[in-house]
């Protein structure tokens, strides 16, 4: 095949078969196909979309291009989760273990973030000595004795997803439903869980703010997922404003052990449920009620157990910023609203985040919230505190807070978490 002649065929509008995309896949990711026709390949598929059986063969060429794990074998089934990412959104922590103590393994075979979403394993690494790379055997061991892990996922995942998804970053072409749903679904599927929940966010901090196209693009990875025999359901949930009283690595981290000790933000904790009770019931366990997990300290013990096993201490202070700076209510009323996205970067921009992969971030910065939508509000009140390590990156956060929230009359109408589920 020559690459200008398929490229032509999407950019017109036309279908590519599967032998076509596989070798457009393989060949782009052994460079044989350059970054440049990639990029153009892929704003055709950004304007052109990919029908179900383009998108289905592009998937399976994505997963194809690396290794594919097995969890089968071990004493208690395997559930995946994934979240599109959002602000604040620490779920991962606690619900990880909390599944686990519910008699399910979990591997969470997580990344780092990039922009205004934080990533799993920046917060994990601001537990002193937690260690995120962890070998296959690793892996094994630790969701036989410990039940869940959380760790970097290795290059050899769907390694063509590293390269297309790096173009995707620079040529405005992360935005598509079927190239969203095929980057998170290749490497879910070629993780090897035995099922999957997803949670697909929506609001102002999610990658798709509109409600209808986060359904979209949830119905698309169900159905992925269930023509590659791995049971998928997804819960639609919103991120039009931060979720917990926290956003950044140490404040979430510190929020999530809360929220294991049987406290912590009621948002939090709804979510934390919702998604545990999906895993559980996709795994077929269903002796164990989460709610009674959670407050039993049973999570807080898988929690301790996994954080141990990965060479963390989970009794070691976190870092403490050593600069804050309190945003105050100018009025009397009701916190209307909070919107996510400025505070994802305003937590990004604190330190929080990074511009470019492989650029450190900081354990301790990020944005601690002291009211959420819906609560009254007095003037003079904090609403807002920025913790960073460098006093010169607060006016940049502050300046991304500029209308982020209003404070109105009467209370805003109340919003649910959940929004919808998708199977
Ligand atoms: N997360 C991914 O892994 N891929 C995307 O394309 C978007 C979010």
């Amino acid at each position: 095949y020559d690459a200008p002649s398929l490229i032509r065929t999407k950019r017109d509008g036309g279908t590519l078969d599967a032998d076509r995309i596989g070798w457009l896949i393989e060949a782009g990711t052994r460079g044989a196909v350059t970054d440049e026709q990639l990029a153009a390949l892929l704003m055709a598929v950004w304007f052109r979309g990919l029908d179900a059986d383009e998108l289905s063969h592009w998937t399976t060429a994505m997963i194809d291009s690396g290794e594919r794990l097995d969890f089968t074998g071990l004493s208690r089934p395997s559930v995946d989760k994934h979240s599109t990412g959002g602000v604040g959104d620490k779920i991962t922590l606690p619900l990880a273990p909390l599944v686990a103590a519910c008699g399910v393994a979990v591997p969470q075979l997580s990344g780092r973030g990039l922009g205004h979403t934080g990533g799993t394993l920046d917060k994990l690494e601001a537990i002193p000595g937690w260690r995120a790379e962890l070998g296959l055997d690793e892996i094994r061991r630790q969701l036989e004795e410990v039940g869940a892990v959380v760790c970097a996922a290795g290059p050899g995942l769907a390694p063509a997803d590293a390269k297309l998804y790096a173009l995707r970053d620079v040529t405005s072409t992360v935005d598509s439903i079927p190239l969203i749903a095929s980057s998170i679904m290749s490497k879910k599927i070629a993780e090897g869980a035995g099922a999957l929940v997803l949670d697909v966010k929506t609001g102002s901090g999610a990658f798709m703010t509109d409600p209808a196209q986060a359904r979209e693009l949830a119905a698309t990875m169900v159905g992925l997922g269930a023509n590659a025999g791995l049971p998928t359901t997804a819960l639609i949930t919103d991120m039009s404003t931060p979720l917990g009283r926290t956003a950044g690595n140490a404040l979430e981290v510190a929020e999530a052990v809360e929220v294991l000790q049987g406290c912590g933000p009621a948002d939090v904790v709804e979510l934390t449920l919702a998604l545990a009770r999906e895993m559980i019931t996709a795994a077929g366990v269903d002796e164990h009620d989460p709610a009674e997990r959670l407050a039993s300290g049973a999570a807080y013990r898988v929690w301790r157990s996994m954080i141990s096993a990965q060479g963390g201490d989970p009794d070691a202070p976190l870092p403490r910023a050593r600069e804050t700076e309190t945003l105050t209510a100018d009025r009397d009323g009701w916190l209307g609203r909070l919107d996510a996205y400025p505070v994802g970067i305003a937590a990004w921009r604190l330190g929080a985040g990074r511009a470019r992969r492989g650029d450190p971030v900081q354990a301790a910065a990020g944005v601690v919230l002291h009211a959420k939508p819906g609560d009254p509000v007095r003037a003079g009140q904090p609403l807002l505190t920025l913790h960073t390590d460098d006093a010169a990156l607060v006016p940049r956060a502050v300046e991304a807070l500029a209308g982020a929230w209003t404070v109105t009359d009467e209370p805003p109408a109340a919003r649910p978490l959940v929004l919808d589920r998708v199977s």
